[in-house]
């Protein structure tokens, strides 16, 4: 019996786009004429607040009305049944993963039901609106903010992510352009480090080039399909 080989799973937008949110790049990525870019600084929160909160605002309660899909089941399904090692590392703030049923998961743009004192460190569950100068239930602050890594900002768990790349055998890009760092650094690292690469996009992401192999469709039938294979091996 052969040990089953570290997968390490990196997901965008794309994953989250046939449950009806919009990517960042594509088509109604603009939010209000803002370009993502514009609205997710850390100098667009200090200089209107109002704004960055309602874009957040606005992004949580729309939770309300989407589901996973087959993307996000299928993936859940491999964490479940998969004995070898397995990370997915979602650059999404949606919550789509984890009621989809996955685990092992970790967040490294944050999350939208989360808050976080600007003031004191602490995280806090978050449902509904979060306006600015809201107190921090830990410390009193009226310092609370979306628990968002902004551009500029360092993602989060960047080590165990790593960690993780460099013992992965296989590292698997799902729905993401490649367009912003570290996440577009990943490939070349896991490749660096030994593992084969695949990319599942629905077109032709920046870093295309660097993986072994890239899959062009919708992630609700790539995926499925990827794993289906990798279950049956
Ligand atoms: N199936 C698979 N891929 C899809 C689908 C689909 N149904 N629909 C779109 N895509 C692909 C697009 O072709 C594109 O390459 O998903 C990718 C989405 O790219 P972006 O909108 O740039 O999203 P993402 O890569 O997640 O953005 C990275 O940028 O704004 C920041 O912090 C934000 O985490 C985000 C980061
Ligand atoms: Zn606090």
């Amino acid at each position: 019996m052969t040990t089953p080989p570290n997968i390490v799973i990196l997901t965008g937008a794309g994953i989250s786009a046939e449950s009806g949110i919009a990517t960042f790049r594509g088509p109604g990525g603009l939010w209000e004429g803002h370009r993502v870019e514009d609205v997710c600084t850390p100098g667009a929160l200090a200089a209107d607040p109002e704004l960055v909160h309602r874009f957040y605002d606005l992004r949580r309660a729309g939770l309300a009305d989407v589901a996973p899909n087959a993307a996000h089941r299928a993936l859940a399904r491999l964490d479940r049944a998969w004995t070898g090692e397995l990370l997915i590392v979602t650059q999404n703030v949606d919550d789509l993963h984890e009621r989809a049923g996955a685990t092992r998961l970790l967040h490294m743009h944050g999350a939208l039901q989360r808050a976080l004192c600007a003031d004191c460190g602490a995280r806090h569950a978050w449902s509904g609106a979060l306006p600015p100068a809201t107190p921090c239930p830990a410390c009193g602050a009226p310092a609370l903010r979306p628990d968002i890594v902004f551009f500029g900002e360092i993602p989060y768990e960047m080590d165990r992510i790593e960690a993780a790349l460099a013992h992965a055998d296989l590292f698997v890009s799902i729905g993401t352009s490649g367009a912003v760092y570290p996440a577009a650094g990943f490939v070349r690292m896991a490749s660096a480090y030994g593992a084969a690469t695949l990319e599942l996009n629905l077109d032709r992401s920046e870093g295309s080039g660097w993986f072994d192999e890239s899959r062009l469709g919708p992630a609700g039938i790539l995926v499925p399909d990827w794993v289906e294979g990798i279950l049956s091996r």
